[in-house]
């Protein structure tokens, strides 16, 4: 190998690499999500079950298409009306627990409180919790769920 042949292989090497980097650098940034994911509604409770004030834990079990997930929500009731929350912490994933004492949302990880409304009182989570639409027909409340 002569000097040219080299520094023609050494330049496109350098290239190469730099390519790579810019991708990679692209794809951490903009990570791709996939497939966009839909709404889809699950049955959840008979309606007359449903709180009519204060809030309650619910754990239940959907199926997507190749699998079956169990997940947990909880429904806040109050003057205001009826609000379905995801129980995951937006700060890292954990599952907050409501304390009945307190009146608020407690994650356990990091010290995450949300009011009774979802709005983050104190600690590290970024958004509040994530409100899931709810629609009731013919006696049965669904709850809808991204997947
Ligand atoms: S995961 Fe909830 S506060 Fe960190």
């Amino acid at each position: 190998m002569n000097r040219r042949n080299f520094l023609v292989h050494f330049v496109r090497l350098f290239f190469a690499g730099l390519f790579a980097a810019v991708c990679s650098v692209i794809f951490y940034i903009f990570p791709s999500t996939g497939r966009p994911k839909s709404i889809r509604y699950f049955y959840l409770m008979e309606e007359d079950d449903l709180p009519r004030k204060g809030v309650r834990k619910i754990d239940f079990e959907y199926s997507g298409e190749d699998r079956t997930m169990a997940s947990r929500v909880y429904l806040s009731a109050s003057d205001s009306g009826l609000i379905a929350f995801s129980a995951v912490c937006t700060h890292l994933g954990c599952f907050i627990n409501w304390d009945h004492n307190k009146k608020e949302f407690l994650c356990p990880c990091h010290g995450g409180r949300y009011n009774a409304k979802g709005r983050v009182t104190a600690g590290p989570p970024p958004a509040p919790l994530t409100e899931l639409p709810l629609e009731i027909k013919d006696g049965k409340v669904y709850i809808g769920m991204k997947i």
